[in-house]
């Protein structure tokens, strides 16, 4: 398959990328579909307030302004809430509903959420069948998971487990819970993994540059990829791989100015905490962004850093 043929999911990134960073990574081109930061199911029913807070877009067709559809998802292991939530969340507007089954916070995980439950293949199968029992047919129920929550080798059950389940898609973060965000990310699973389940599986962890992205495609055999920390290192990844722009092409200063004013919209601080974590990010692919981030990562006013911003010529 051609890489421009390819889709391309940003990655949910709790703290990061909120429906501002959406709508901008989005506006830069290549991404196929977006998924929201998790949203937390307890034994209440979430309120709409809570569901336009995480997803804005759901009041414009569920989309970013650049026309790209948003996944809503949620994180929780009360099938009867999971299921109510779920259809307030289509109910409002969502057309598409993702499970968390990767996050490996102690607290989550204490809580029986995120990884812990890939402890228990079972117990992913009563969810999922739970919710998409209750769920519009139309509406498609996919999970994220990681490898196995201690072994890797778990993978293979609860991938069935979610396949019979009537998951419509897996993503797949090739790591264990245990290995939070080390060793590398051993994509060789899913070409095995590919071998025992038949829905579509996205490949995910560790797609940094276009070169690791043909190498991922190349041992799992993916046609669909997601991609979080990477697209904040360097945005046009997306467009890169997708051969819209040359591989060298660099995010020019007035696009973080915008940034940063949208980010205003919330609060003068919240834009000058959310531009320098993006600042930071694409420093660790580019020296210039480095030497920039060096100097503003001290300042703590507002309208110093925007000051700084407006002299950045890069
Ligand atoms: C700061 C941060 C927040 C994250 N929040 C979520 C989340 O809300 N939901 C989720 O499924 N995964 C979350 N993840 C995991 C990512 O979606 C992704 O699976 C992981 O970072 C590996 O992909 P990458 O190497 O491309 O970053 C988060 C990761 C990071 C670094």
């Amino acid at each position: 398959m051609n890489p421009s043929e390819v889709q391309l999911w940003l990655a949910p990134m709790e703290g990061v990328v909120d429906s501002i960073m959406r709508d901008f990574l989005t506006g830069f081109g290549g991404i196929d579909h977006c998924v929201t930061e998790f949203i937390r199911v307890c034994d209440q029913t979430i309120t709409d307030e809570v569901f336009y807070r995480e997803c804005p877009e759901l009041q414009r067709g569920c989309q970013t302004s650049s026309g790209v559809p948003i996944t809503v998802q949620l994180l929780g292991s009360d099938i009867d809430s999971l299921s109510r939530n779920a259809l307030r969340a289509v109910v409002l507007g969502a057309r598409h509903i993702d499970l968390n089954f990767g996050c490996p916070a102690k607290t989550v995980n204490r809580h029986d959420g995120g990884a812990a439950l890939l402890k228990s293949p079972d117990r992913l199968f009563q969810i999922i069948s739970g919710i998409r029992a209750r769920l519009p047919a139309e509406i498609p129920l996919s999970a994220k998971i990681r490898l196995g929550f201690e072994s890797p080798e778990d993978c293979f059950e609860n991938a069935a487990a979610l396949e019979s389940a009537g998951a419509s898609h897996l993503t797949i973060h090739c790591r264990t819970k245990k290995q939070m965000y080390a060793p590398s990310a051993d994509w060789t699973w899913i070409a095995r993994i590919k071998q025992q389940v038949k829905i579509p599986i996205i490949a995910n962890g560790d797609i940094f540059s276009v070169q690791d992205f043909l190498r991922c495609r190349e041992i799992t055999g993916c046609d669909a990829f997601m991609i979080g920390r990477g697209a904040l290192r360097d945005p046009l990844l997306f467009s890169k791989i997708k051969g819209q722009v040359a591989e060298d092409a660099v995010i020019k200063g007035p696009m973080i100015r915008d940034f940063f004013q949208r980010n205003c919209e919330v609060s003068p601080h919240f834009a000058q905490a959310r531009t320098k974590q993006w600042l930071k990010n694409m420093s660790l692919s580019s020296a210039a962004v480095l030497s920039f981030f060096d100097k503003i990562k001290v300042i703590t006013e507002p309208a110093q850093f925007e000051r700084e911003l407006q002299r950045w010529d890069q």
